[in-house]
């Protein structure tokens, strides 16, 4: 007899439920379409024994090989010895289309008393099949493995469930860029879109233009041997790899190598323009031949050429251009630019290939329509894009490189066509605010009303991609600033739209976080390694701060917007303590679902909000102390300072709930003073066009318990004006 039925609407009411007293409930991510739980484990005690039927291949037995050896990172057993329950593999069908949008991702997951059994519509339904599997190994009450009785019925919502990694303004290595491969098929993502090339530099070696990676990959790019490895890793794991070569502008590097592409108003061609010359047969035959070489290294059958943000004084007199817009009838900036995609679109499509550019490459509404559009500045977009008939993928919501949290991209849909954006007023505000900013709030960043998506319109929303922009990310955070966030994104374009409870999604992020790090990821010890620089050898106090902060959101700690505006050029070392911070600490994501049950009158959870605040101001003595010998520390200091603060508020808050009196008017203003100097801060920064201007907290760290601490504070405030 089933015991919770959990059809995909009813599934997040019922995690709640199971996580507020359950530790052993079944916590998946993303959420399956729909699951049935029955009573009972099954027991595993060493390897599974498989059957197979259907199609196998190596790469089957590659990722069987996997998930045994996961087996014993993720439950402490020891997985040599044959000795774990019948695991049955039937796979449906071979998949020649396994990495393309139409793979066969669906698979049903069966786990009974005599064993589990897995029945997938082809080799990715099984990759997948796994990976839930692997979410499904608890640790059972005598430390044996277990797994829960469970049917499960899956499918994915969206084919296109991607991140994009920036490699130009910060390399990545192949280790790490592989290590997000293993989560991204942990949680089901299945497109790594790489971009490559940008102003700063160009990341894979060329055969026909071999300045590019030479003196345009200021000594740090891929071989071809090493992105062939790289693409083979990641079909393994079920995994695309897209690339993204950015034209025709956010093209310095290529100009720098190659000085006669670039547009010139002013005559002779310039090294280091940022665009280039679309009136040039050269540039055609340059880019023609480049993207042929790539299309060859990589298999997708679809290729990124960037298009977006061309300056609009980008071609401006420049006398070649103009020639260009007489002979071909074109008036505007946006013509010239849609007649360059043209040109590259003809020789993609002679080489099989299917276009992708970013939102602008529609402006004039004239490409063909096999072209994939990216949204990317508001949601509008992507009724635009799809009211013309181009397939979209969404990154409107999506940023990850701007800080926000979880719950904030968690709550964009890809189908929303109003959510993302910059409002009108908002965006009326900001164009007074510095002429350096009035020029980037376009009409193409401001989010209007719009209405809903057509069924035909949303059956061409491929799905979502995650971009991480790079200016601000290092080789060393690449894992904190992808994770956990990404997981949550994962679920949006996996599972169904209505399954969107935040606390739900909170408890089972934080479940999966963990499995991520006992199967590689390095988040936590990358973040130790930024924080021992801090303060060598002492800095454990460091980490237990950083679990209570983050940086400082959107642009807000981007210090070379300020030094621009002042005309100044510098160079940012990610060594701060905003850089190791996390982004939406987990830590502090579990203190204010603690602080809602205690400020509902849980006994259990106040005493353990009341242990935390004694953490907090025990912590903020040991930073005082190390803040003496280390100016980094310092810095943060008034920080520490606020939340040892907020401790003391909260407790005389608790005294209060518990004594049924009302908190002391001193109190309350003390709590208030703190509370509402966190807020200032955290508000400083929560809009991307404002965030560079607001006023920066110190050592650009927001403190992320203060909605904890303040409903604390409020509820004592309220029971005591109670009669
Ligand atoms: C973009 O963020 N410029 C696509």
């Amino acid at each position: 007899m089933p015991i919770l039925r959990r059809p995909a609407a009813a599934l997040a009411a019922a995690c709640a439920l199971a996580f507020a007293g359950d530790a052993a409930a079944v916590s998946l991510m993303p959420a399956p379409q729909s699951m049935v739980e029955h009573e009972g484990v099954l027991a595993i005690a060493g390897r599974f024994a498989l059957a197979w039927t259907g199609c196998r291949e190596p790469r089957l037995d590659r990722a069987a090989e996997r998930f045994q050896r996961d087996l014993g990172r993720l439950s402490g057993i020891e997985t040599f010895a044959a000795a774990g329950p019948r695991l049955e593999i039937a796979c449906r069908a071979a998949d020649p289309g396994a990495l393309t949008l139409q793979a066969r991702e669906a698979y049903r997951l069966q786990v009974s008393a005599q064993g589990v059994k897995i029945d997938a519509d082809g080799p990715v339904g099984v990759l997948r099949a796994l990976a839930t599997l692997r979410q499904l190994v608890e640790t059972g009450p005598d430390g044996a493995a277990a797994l829960p009785l469970i049917e499960i019925d899956d499918r994915p919502r969206f084919a296109w469930r991607g991140v994009m990694i920036d490699t130009a303004r910060h390399f990545m290595s192949i280790e790490s860029l592989k290590r997000q491969i293993d989560a991204m098929e942990q949680v089901k993502l299945n497109v790594l879109h790489l971009h490559l090339s940008d102003n700063e530099a160009f990341r894979v070696e060329s055969r026909r233009y071999p300045r590019l990676h030479e003196v345009a990959g200021h000594g740090q790019f891929y071989t071809q041997a090493e992105i062939a490895d790289l693409i083979t890793y990641a079909a393994d794991r079920g995994v695309r790899v897209t690339p993204e070569f950015d034209v025709p502008g956010h093209a310095r590097a290529m100009t720098l190598a190659y000085p006669e592409l670039a547009s010139n108003p002013a005559g002779a061609p310039a090294a280091g323009a940022q665009v280039l010359n679309p009136a040039s047969e050269d540039t055609y035959r340059f880019v023609s031949r480049l993207f042929d070489e790539m299309a060859g290294l990589f298999p997708d059958a679809y290729f990124h050429i960037g298009g977006d943000e061309v300056p609009d004084e980008a071609w401006a007199g420049d006398p070649q251009v103009e020639a260009l817009k007489a002979a071909h009838n074109l008036t505007t900036k946006a013509q010239v630019e849609a007649h360059f995609h043209r040109r590259i679109h003809q020789a993609l499509a002679r080489r099989g290939k299917i276009v992708v550019g970013w939102e602008e490459v529609i402006d004039t509404g004239t490409l063909p329509r096999d072209v994939v559009v990216q949204a990317w500045r508001t949601s509008n977009a992507t009724a635009r894009a799809t009211a013309l008939g181009h397939r979209t993928i969404v990154s409107a919501g999506y940023y990850l490189d701007l800080l926000n949290t979880a719950a904030f991209h968690y709550g964009v849909d890809p189908a929303d066509t109003s959510t993302a954006g910059i409002s009108p007023a908002d965006a009326q505000a900001a164009r007074k605010l510095h002429p350096l900013v009035a020029r980037f709030v376009t009409d193409g960043v401001i989010v209007q009303p719009m209405a809903p998506l057509t069924p035909e319109q949303e059956a061409l929303v491929l799905g979502g991609e995650a971009p991480l922009w790079a200016e601000l990310v290092s080789d060393e955070m690449l894992d904190s600033r992808l994770w956990p966030r990404a997981a949550a994104l994962a679920e949006r374009f996996w599972s169904p739209r209505e399954t969107r409870d935040v606390a739900d999604m909170y408890a089972r992020l934080a479940v999966q976080q963990d499995r991520l790090r006992r199967l590689g990821l390095e988040d936590e010890a990358n973040r130790a390694r930024m924080a021992s620089r801090l303060a060598p050898g002492a800095w454990g106090p460091l980490l237990d701060l950083l679990d209570l902060v983050g940086p400082a959101r959107n642009m807000a700690h981007d210090q070379r917007v300020p030094a621009a505006i002042a005309g100044k050029k510098i160079v940012q070392h990610l060594t701060a303590m905003a850089d190791a911070a996390p982004v939406d600490s987990l830590v502090a994501r579990a203190f204010l679902a603690r602080a809602d049950r205690a400020a509902l009158g849980d006994a259990q959870a106040r005493a353990a909000v009341r242990a935390d605040f004694e953490v907090w101001r025990a912590n903020h003595s040991r930073i005082a102390a190390l803040a003496q010998d280390h100016p980094a520390v310092r810095e943060a200091l008034p920080v520490s300072a606020d939340i040892a603060e907020m401790a003391a508020v909260g407790v005389l808050a608790l005294d209060a709930l518990e004594a049924g009196a009302p908190l002391a008017p001193d109190a309350a203003a003390r709590a208030k003073a703190v509370l509402d100097r966190a807020d200032a801060f955290e508000a400083a920064s929560a809009k991307p066009i404002f965030s560079f201007f607001g006023k920066r907290p110190p050592a650009d760290l927001i403190i992320m318990v203060t909605p904890g601490v303040r409903r604390l504070v409020e509820v004592a405030g309220d029971r005591g004006a109670a009669p």
